[in-house]
């Protein structure tokens, strides 16, 4: 129907006749003119219809916000004065001839601005309204874009796209599972991929040598904002290659697409142990924009006689840290509240902190809850280690290491925000030699990674000190968000029944579960690697917001739902009947019949 888009015209198509489809952003009636502004995908064209043509203007009074219009007419030069720069059309308009009105549409829910302040919740329920706004268009036309750099990139490298099932065993990446019943086998469940690990890994033993996919996984885990349930993986996977080189793969697709996105060429990204990632900055995934690092005090803290400092100095797990924010002498009574209010998320008990208004003075010098406690060597040497200087503050942390490193971690990303302390636009690095396994909660042993990682040593090693033994995993980071993660696999089986063992898989569960794999690993596996990237953070990133759901068509909302379908939905008797399922209305009586 039309002949140009509404946000490709300029002066180049003055004199042309054009016709423009798209939809009324506005309607302006100015003494006998009105005016039109035409959207479409790819801006918005100002239309002009005088009383002189009767019938597009007759039509052109009754069409309101949001009709859907077919208009015919000649680009001119705006008149003098009336030019909008902040426009890429304002420097024409088009002057309206035939005008037909091809469908009506309701008052919207809200208006379709560049920037809306409705909630997130009216904007999910008419979604397919929200994403006519220019700003979300302009996301999901990027996030295209993305994903054929990709692509491009991907193909170039010799990179061959397959599809895995989205139907089929659980794959264990750390998160419940997505289920769905199947009804020709009565009481069996299909998982929905966490992600396509295991079947790439197969192709890897069928030798097709490079693979990638564009593909969904499904995890039913608690959600953050840079968490969704149900997500997109840049998922890759090569044979005959050692980590450098996977390593070197990845890095140029994430080089190529801030260059094509964003016009910016990155140097060669940074490679830091898990060891110093934590230790330094109290995450694996540090935001290397912000200056501010954590400094352990413990040998200094075992000296003094307060115990929420000598405690956790004297446990071999736990941690004393301290955090020097440069000129945070500044920071107000409310704003160290809301801080100490802040680490309490992760469980810190409080928030120790030292003002060093006068370094000459000795302790003096220094304004705190905690001197008293400290004394003035302990104090000094202190303010020596972190290198403190007149009109810095330093917070400290004592608690276990995990809830010291979750809480100042936090904070340090807090505070870089709140007092932008940002040195640089982008900060990737590369997070190495991660531990094989962590302890979780009930002191089990779970994979860092996931089971099917190689560690650095030999199966024997590996049994004898599993929790000292390192993978060779790794992680890369961008600006303080995880975007992807891989590492070299295991291809031998006698490795991988041991990792199992180690993670308490016994054997029949090998069996079970993984009986394909270890089959597969005994028909010739290749030395074999990869990794993922979650094309959606990527995109979050590349579109500078901090919110997933911005950069996602349909996303679900925090409680994993998803407001415009109503889904999860219920199902009809004869459905369930058909699954052989049955609901448990009231799971506490039926338990009790
Ligand atoms: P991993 O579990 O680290 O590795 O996932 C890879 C990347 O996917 C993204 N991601 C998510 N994005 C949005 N919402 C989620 N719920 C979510 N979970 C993960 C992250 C993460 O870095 N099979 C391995 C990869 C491999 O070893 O090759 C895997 O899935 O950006
Ligand atoms: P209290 O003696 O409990 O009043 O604590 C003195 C100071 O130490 C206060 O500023 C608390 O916020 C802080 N504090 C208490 N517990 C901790 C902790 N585990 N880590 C860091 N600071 C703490």
């Amino acid at each position: 129907m039309r002949s140009h888009y509404c946000g490709e015209l300029n002066l180049s198509h003055d004199g042309q006749e054009v016709t423009l489809c798209g939809w009324v952003h506005r309607r302006r009636d100015h003494g006998g003119v009105i005016f039109l502004d035409l959207r479409d995908r790819e801006g918005i064209t100002q239309v002009v219809v005088d009383p002189d043509t009767e019938e597009a203007f007759a039509l052109a009074d009754k069409v309101r916000s949001e009709y859907v219009l077919k208009i015919t007419g000649k680009v001119r030069p705006r008149p003098e004065g009336t030019v909008n720069s902040a426009m890429t059309t304002g420097e024409i308009e088009v002057l309206g001839q035939r005008l037909a009105i091809l469908n009506s549409a309701q008052t919207p829910p809200f208006q379709i601005d560049e920037y809306t302040d409705v909630g997130e919740d009216i904007r999910l329920r008419h979604r397919y309204m929200d994403l006519r706004r220019p700003e979300m268009q302009e996301k999901l036309i990027l996030r295209s874009k993305i994903s054929q750099t990709v692509r491009r990139y991907l193909d170039e490298h010799g990179f061959l796209d397959i599809e895995t099932p989205a139907l089929t065993r659980a794959t264990p990446e750390g998160a419940r599972d997505y289920l769905v019943p199947s009804r020709t086998h009565a009481g069996s469940f299909f998982a929905l991929p966490q992600s396509p690990q295991l079947f790439k890994q197969l192709l890897m033993v069928s030798g097709f040598d490079r693979y990638y996919q564009i593909v969904k996984c499904f995890r039913d885990e608690d959600l953050r904002a840079d968490r969704q349930p149900e997500f997109t993986q840049i998922d890759m996977e090569a044979s005959f290659m050692e980590e450098e080189q996977i390593m070197g793969l990845a890095e140029g697709l994430v080089k190529k697409l801030l260059k094509e996105i964003k016009g910016v060429e990155l140097g060669d990204f940074p490679h830091m142990t898990f060891a110093e990632a934590m230790s330094r900055f109290g995450s694996d995934k540090p935001d290397l924009r912000i200056p501010l690092e954590l400094v352990d005090v413990a040998d200094l803290m075992a000296r003094v006689d307060f115990k929420v400092f000598k405690g956790p100095a004297d446990d071999p797990k736990g941690r004393v840290a301290a955090l020097k924010v440069t000129g945070g002498a500044e920071l107000s009574r409310k704003q160290i509240d809301e801080y100490t209010k802040f680490v309490g998320i992760y469980g810190a008990k409080g928030l120790a902190w030292i003002k060093v208004n006068a370094l000459e003075n000795g302790a003096n010098g220094l304004q705190s809850p905690i001197i008293k406690f400290l004394g003035e060597d302990v104090s000094m040497r202190i303010m020596t280690r972190v290198g403190a200087q007149n009109g810095d503050i330093v917070f400290f942390g004592a608690d276990r290491a995990n809830i010291v490193n979750e809480a100042l971690g936090a904070l340090r990303c807090k505070i870089g925000a709140d007092l932008n302390l940002y040195t640089k636009e982008w900060a990737p690095l590369w997070v190495i030699d991660f531990p094989m396994f962590e302890a979780d909660e009930k002191g089990n042993m779970t994979a860092l990674h996931h089971p099917f990682t190689a560690p650095t040593c030999t199966p024997q090693a590996l049994e004898a000190r599993p929790m000292e033994a390192l993978s060779r995993a790794y992680d890369i980071v961008l600006n303080g968000y995880e975007v992807g993660g891989g590492s070299v696999r295991i291809h031998q089986q006698a490795m991988q029944e041991a990792v199992f063992r180690l993670l308490n898989i016994d054997e029949a569960q090998q069996k079970e579960k993984f009986g394909f794999l270890l089959d597969a690993l005994r028909f010739g596996a290749p030395p074999h690697g990869g990794l993922a990237f979650g094309l959606d953070r990527l995109v979050m990133l590349l579109c500078g917001t901090d919110n997933i759901r911005e950069v996602i068509a349909f996303p679900k909302t925090q409680s994993a739902g998803c407001l415009l379908t109503r889904a999860p939905g219920q199902v009809d008797a004869t459905q369930l009947r058909d699954l052989n399922l049955r609901i448990r209305r009231d799971p506490a009586s039926a338990t009790s019949h």
